[in-house]
């Protein structure tokens, strides 16, 4: 049988995607940042798994106002990193599992949740940069990966409550799968930060280390945050945390705190991140 063995959870900060790609990562305003993940890409060269399930947000580069699935799967063979107006990322193609992708539509979709079935589309760097912080730049990427995607672009998102359910849902149709894959879950965007309007700019260290605080311990808990919430405390992109939920839920109840960080600035937003593994 598969199994999720264990999550990560990071902030997909675009600029931390450039300083990659460009080599900048050792300056003096990244190299801070970047020691946060020295931990962690050791870790995941030690644990890589089979497949990562991969939660993430599109912004307008897959998906524009013409389409927009609330939930949705990535059941093909291959996903290309997207142009988001400055050349696609200098990524390795992401190579899904169509299989387990197909499993998953089919058991997610049989209990109640409608997920959208896409297939032909472009990554960007909602996916890819955290793939990045944790491998570096390798050749391919070490396993494969199915895009899950959420639409936290244009409201009405999904409500965290919804997003906690669906990662349950989630564990279920990984635990159905009848093969012996170990999968890793990702959940990705956050933390506190906002990229326009009067409040540009907007970081709340103490609403995201009460968030990841309680992400770790009592995750229920933060099914219970409003939309309006998010907005007031975590910014208009404080959103993206939502995803954080599906993960949190599809690793279960019971589990161990590998490794933290939380860094301010970079970029516009606060930088937080997680690695938990199931007790
Ligand atoms: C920034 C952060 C994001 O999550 C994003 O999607 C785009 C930009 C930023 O920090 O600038
Ligand atoms: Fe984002």
């Amino acid at each position: 049988m598969a199994r999720i063995s264990s999550a990560v959870f990071s902030s997909h900060i675009p600029a931390v995607g450039a300083a990659i790609d460009l080599g900048t990562t050792q300056n003096d305003y990244w190299a801070p940042a970047f020691k946060g993940f020295e931990f962690s890409k050791q870790w995941e060269a030690e644990n890589t798994p089979d497949v990562i399930i991969l939660v993430y947000n599109d912004h307008a580069s897959a998906f524009d106002l013409r389409v927009i699935p609330t939930f949705g799967i990535g059941c093909s063979e291959q996903f290309e990193s997207a142009d988001e107006g400055w050349g696609p990322r200098p990524v390795p193609p992401v190579i899904g599992h169509p299989d387990l992708a197909w499993h998953i539509a089919q058991s997610v979709i049989e209990d109640d949740f409608d997920l959208t079935i896409c297939n032909d589309f472009k990554v960007d760097h909602g996916l890819t940069v955290p793939l990045s912080l944790m491998f570096g730049k390798p050749q391919k990427w070490p396993c494969r990966v199915i895009p899950f995607m959420v639409n936290v672009v244009q409201y009405p998102p999904p409500s965290g409550r919804r997003c906690f359910a669906l990662g349950k849902s989630l564990r279920k149709a990984v635990e159905s799968f009848d093969e012996n894959l170990n999968v890793q879950i990702w959940g990705t965007g956050g933390m506190s930060h906002q990229l326009q309007g009067a409040r540009a700019g907007l970081i709340n260290r103490e609403w995201d280390n009460k968030f990841l605080n309680l992400l770790v311990k009592d995750p229920e808990e933060l099914t219970k945050i409003t939309h309006t919430e998010y907005i007031r405390e975590a910014g208009s992109e404080g959103i993206e945390l939502v995803m954080w939920l599906i993960a949190r839920a599809a690793l279960g109840a019971q589990v161990n705190e590998i490794h933290r960080f939380y860094h301010v600035p970079a970029s516009n937003c606060a930088l937080g991140h997680l690695i938990l593994e199931k007790a």
